[in-house]
């Protein structure tokens, strides 16, 4: 059901890699809502993904860019304001990549170029893309831009390894170009940190789906969906939320306010008896 929420907007967005990607709910949503969309992606990933169906279906195109390459962002953004023939309302960031992750590297044995790729992916690139647009004056007055983090920012979560450090660095990011985008033009800068979802890049995450499972029992609503998390991104990105911004928003079913849940104590009871078996296998070691 469509609430005409962003009649008239203009966005783009970034990281629909295939029909499970955040962004391509995001994008589907965002259009039925009213908004005339610019799909991006690095470019490998369009060579291998289906970016090209979806943009044939919400009847756009799709700009390649590197979001960590300036030039990229410059044409990307410059071209995009072509198209729509103005400037831009809302632009999503829905990017993440750890080289570490990728190759099974321990958080205490990483690779300093792989975490330096992993941090300009994943955290750098959304400042690149919020100065590059600055520069341009490319985004609305009471524009909305968001990225997407995760709950690993502020606490420890097994296997999540230098994403963490990416997830700060990105909420970090959020609040302190927030306050100049804010002040200077009235744009609202956010993050949305979302529960684990289904996707290639959560997928990625070691023990993905013991973590689902965990996170979807300590939840009273249960881990939120890729579906409801472009529902939150649609507020976001409308008029109803226009004094939001500087945030790291959670849309994660209660998950980041619990400490132990019935669900998750009556699961861990039929496992008590058991010797975990707590084999950190990257680097050999056994951590109890
Ligand atoms: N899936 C989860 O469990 C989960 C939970 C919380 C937050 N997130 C975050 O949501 C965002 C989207 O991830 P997703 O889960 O939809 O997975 P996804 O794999 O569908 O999306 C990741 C996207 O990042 C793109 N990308 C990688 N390098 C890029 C670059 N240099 N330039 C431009 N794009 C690049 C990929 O091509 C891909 O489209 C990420 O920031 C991720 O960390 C995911």
């Amino acid at each position: 059901m469509s609430y005409n929420l962003l009649k008239g907007k203009k966005g783009i967005i970034f990281g629909a890699l295939n029909e499970d990607s955040i962004a391509w709910k995001v994008a589907e949503k965002a259009y039925e809502e009213g908004a005339q969309i610019i799909l991006t992606n690095v470019p490998v990933a369009l060579r291998m993904g289906e970016t090209q169906k979806l943009a044939e279906r919400l009847n756009t195109v799709v700009i390649g860019a590197d979001a960590t390459n300036v030039d990229d962002l410059n044409n990307l953004l410059s071209q995009s304001m072509e198209i729509f023939g103005g400037k831009i309302d809302f632009i999503l960031h829905s990017i993440g990549m750890s080289p570490n992750v990728r190759k099974g590297r321990h958080y205490s044995d990483l690779d300093y170029n792989f975490l330096e790729k992993t941090l300009d992916v994943s955290a750098v690139s959304f400042h690149k893309v919020l100065q590059t647009a600055r520069k341009l004056d490319a985004i609305n007055e009471w524009g909305s831009v968001i990225a997407l983090s995760y709950v690993a920012a502020q606490r420890t979560f097994y296997g999540y390894n230098d994403m963490a450090d990416a997830k700060s660095l990105l909420e970090s990011i959020a609040r302190s170009f927030g306050y100049i985008y804010g002040r200077e033009r009235n744009v609202r800068v956010n993050t949305i940190s979302q529960s684990p979802t289904v996707t290639t890049a959560g997928s990625g995450v070691k023990g993905f789906d013991r973590l689902l499972d965990f996170a979807e029992r300590m939840s009273p609503l249960g881990n939120a969906t890729a579906d409801e998390c472009a529902d939150y991104c649609i507020t976001l990105f409308s008029d109803l939320t226009k004094k939001v911004t500087m945030q790291n928003l959670f849309h994660d079913g209660g998950f980041s306010n619990m400490g132990m849940s019935l669900s998750a104590l009556q699961q861990y009871e039929k496992g008590l008896h058991k010797n975990c078996d707590c084999d950190d296998t990257e680097d050999g070691h056994k951590y109890d």
